[in-house]
């Protein structure tokens, strides 16, 4: 092995046309995906206070914003529905006028050639705030399947071209799958949030989507973060049955785990850079304490270098902007 003075790590650093040239990982707009929280009735507009630039929208708007985003190169955009009237068993999560249902309709008639991906979950749409339904205060795994594919199926019937199931219950790709293949859907993808931790980072998000559990915590589906084994089993499982995507969430702090994931499997991987993430950005710029935009860049682009395919972020339409400056300046 040669060593220095021969090797120069140096040399390839040089210039900003040599640093270009060797970079290793390129973060891209078409890597991006948009999350949206859609809210009943019309011309709403609220902004989340812990997610600054984030707003919870009527269909009118989110549709108005789709076409945004479409504009802006982002391909997808992810749907989360916070409904009129919450009930023991979600009932409006799979209701065909919900209100994920009618934005779905109303962004593929905006913008017909944006990805619209649903969020499939039953924890805003719960009395309770759990992710499933309640049976002795404990999370009744398989009453839940049940109504999780329906709800995928709900959100196929009214165009949305990726599912995505959030729950963490066991066995809910495969029945998602199978409703889907009997109901001739068989064509939509599946996209699992295969390892979910059970994180501080969705705070910001339950503000949000105001899906707080009532009782308890979410910690008897989502994953320990100190576990990686199971993490992996979680991926395996999801693949075996049926998961055209593997997702991993949250992103950051996680950076381990979608590497090993990477390095282990083979289907694309997304990473969710959540809520609590993007507040802390947030935070921390308004103080002046990080500078925003090379944070932002840093954290996704370690995201990718990790091994994701494509990230899901609150930060997609300002890093859009900015990549097509940069393009621009070259
Ligand atoms: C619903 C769901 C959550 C997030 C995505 N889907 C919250 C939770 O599990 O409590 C979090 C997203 C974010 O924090 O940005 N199950």
């Amino acid at each position: 092995m040669p060593g220095f003075p021969e090797v120069r790590l140096r040399r390839l650093r040089r210039n900003a046309p040599l640093r270009a040239m060797f970079c290793e990982t390129r973060l891209a707009v078409s890597d991006l995906v948009y999350p949206m929280f859609v809210i009943p009735r019309r011309r709403q507009l609220q902004e989340i206070p812990s997610m600054p630039g984030i707003y919870r929208l009527s269909v009118d708007q989110a549709a108005k914003e789709a076409e945004e985003v479409s504009r802006l190169g982002i391909p997808a955009v992810i749907l989360f529905g916070l409904p009129e009237a919450k009930d023991e068993q979600g009932s409006s999560a799979y209701h065909p006028k919900g209100v994920v249902q009618r934005a779905i309709a109303a962004i593929k008639s905006a913008t017909p050639n944006l990805l619209v991906i649903t969020d499939v979950c039953l924890c805003q749409y719960t009395s309770h705030g759990h992710c499933g339904v309640v049976v002795d205060e404990q999370v009744d795994n398989d009453k839940t399947l049940e109504l999780l594919a329906r709800t995928a199926l709900s959100h196929a019937q009214a165009g949305a071209d990726i599912v995505a199931p959030s729950d963490m219950m066991d066995g809910r790709v495969k029945a998602i799958r199978q409703t889907l293949d009997e109901a001739n859907f068989e064509h939509i993808p599946i996209l699992s949030y295969a390892a979910k931790y059970a994180s501080a980072f969705y705070g910001p998000f339950r503000e949000a989507a105001c899906s707080a559990p009532q009782f308890g915590d979410r910690r008897s589906y989502q994953l320990d973060p100190a576990n990686r084994g199971e993490a992996l089993r979680e991926v395996e499982q999801d693949i075996a049955e049926g998961a055209d995507i593997i997702m991993i969430k949250p992103a950051l702090p996680y950076l381990d785990i979608i590497r090993q994931v990477r390095d282990t499997f083979n289907p694309p991987l997304a990473a969710y850079n959540v809520s609590g993430e993007y507040a802390l950005v947030k935070a921390a710029a308004r103080q002046g304490w990080v500078e925003e935009k090379k944070a932002t860049l840093e954290i996704l682009t370690a995201i990718k270098r990790a091994g994701a395919d494509i990230i899901l972020t609150y930060h997609a339409k300002e890093v859009a902007g900015w990549l097509a400056e940069e393009s621009r300046e070259i």
